[in-house]
């Protein structure tokens, strides 16, 4: 039976790269029906809203969102629907894999680091508050509910993919009551996992590490806002944003989406790269159970990469978007 999700189209490269990712969905006869949305910058300058009622509907029915880039205009007023969703739908597990491509060249071959970014809380809480003229608070809050269930998932995950290592990354030096909570937390639920070495790492000396020896690491769990900037210097050694996909877990709901943005400066040029969004639809797929399936995307998204004649001008092609999709279709 077709299982039927939603599709959030989002703006600048965003309605581009989704129109090829559903091609190629099709193309590889996913088992699914799509309710697709347009939303973004051009719904809230037609109503005043970035995503409609009937769009957050669907979600709330079908469970699983696959989500384009949406724009975060600057302003006050303006907080990011991205976090929104995330806090909306609790989907406290921001899990970002990076990995390699033997087609891509970096100076950093056989990177295979998954992230788990805890998704909820720390710093994006976004409560800041204005002192006086010359001073503002931000609030940092580490609980022990989302420490605890986002640490578990990463020790899941990495039973369950024989993975061998996870790696708590922190700033618990400084930072001894709330890094402080999230690390006595890792080593408690380390102890769960006595087949899965665990360490922890000082997030500074971490970037350090990322770069000079990112083929030692494994699994990394850490705050919101670690994984945030360590998510983007992973997807660097991996060859860029154009390669990085992401899934956001919840126990209730899951939304996948590229690691990137919308690109303005790119947009309507059809030269944007739709692989981040497609491995994001290929954790859906993994998520689904469609496992065959998904792979069978990789493998041609891997035999285009390495044919190389196909390629967006990120990776050094000159492919447009519709040149790449029909490429992988054609691999497929
Ligand atoms: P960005 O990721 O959109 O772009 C950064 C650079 O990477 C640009 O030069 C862009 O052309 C390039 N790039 C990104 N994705 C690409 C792709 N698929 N193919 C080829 N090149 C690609 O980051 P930026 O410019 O900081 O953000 C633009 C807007 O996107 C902002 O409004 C931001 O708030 C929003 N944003 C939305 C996200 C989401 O919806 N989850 C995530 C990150 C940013
Ligand atoms: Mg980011």
């Amino acid at each position: 039976m077709k299982k039927t999700i939603t599709v959030f189209k989002g703006d600048g490269i965003g309605p581009e790269i989704t129109d090829a990712v559903l091609a190629i969905l099709q193309a590889a006869q996913a088992p699914l029906a799509y309710e697709v949305y347009s939303v973004g910058i051009p719904l809230y300058e037609q109503c005043g809203e970035l995503i409609s009622e009937e769009a957050f509907a669907s979600f709330e029915r079908n469970k699983v969102l696959l989500k384009s880039p949406i724009t975060t205009p600057i302003g006050s007023g303006f907080r990011s629907i991205n976090v929104l969703l995330r806090k909306k739908y609790d989907l406290y597990a921001n899990v970002r894999p990076a990995k390699s491509n033997p087609a891509i060249a970096t100076p950093f071959p056989d990177v295979d680091i998954v992230t788990f970014r805890e998704n909820t809380e720390d710093l994006y809480v976004g409560v800041e508050e204005q002192i006086d003229a010359d001073t503002v608070h931000a609030t940092k809050i580490i609980t022990r509910k989302a420490s605890e269930r986002i640490i578990e998932a990463a020790f899941r995950y990495a039973a369950d993919n024989q993975r061998k290592r996870v790696t708590c990354v922190h700033k618990a030096n400084i930072l001894k009551m709330s890094d402080g909570l999230f690390l006595s937390i890792f080593h408690d639920i380390a102890k769960r996992y006595p087949t899965i070495e665990s360490d922890d790492r000082i997030v500074d000396n971490m970037c350090m590490q990322l770069v000079q020896y990112p083929q030692r690491y494994d699994v990394l769990v850490m705050p919101n806002l670690y994984g945030d900037i360590l998510s983007d210097l992973t997807s660097g050694l991996i060859g860029g944003l154009g390669l990085m996909p992401s899934a956001n877990l919840g126990s209730e709901y899951a939304m996948f989406e590229a690691v990137h943005g919308s690109a303005p400066d790119i947009a309507g040029k059809h030269i944007a790269n739709p692989t981040a969004l497609l491995w994001s639809a290929c954790m859906m797929l993994d998520h689904l159970g469609e496992q065959t399936v998904a792979a069978r995307i990789r493998k041609a998204v891997d035999q285009v990469l390495a044919d190389k004649k196909a390629l967006t001008p990120d990776l050094g092609g000159s492919a447009t978007t519709q040149q790449y999709t029909q490429a992988v279709i054609e691999a497929l």
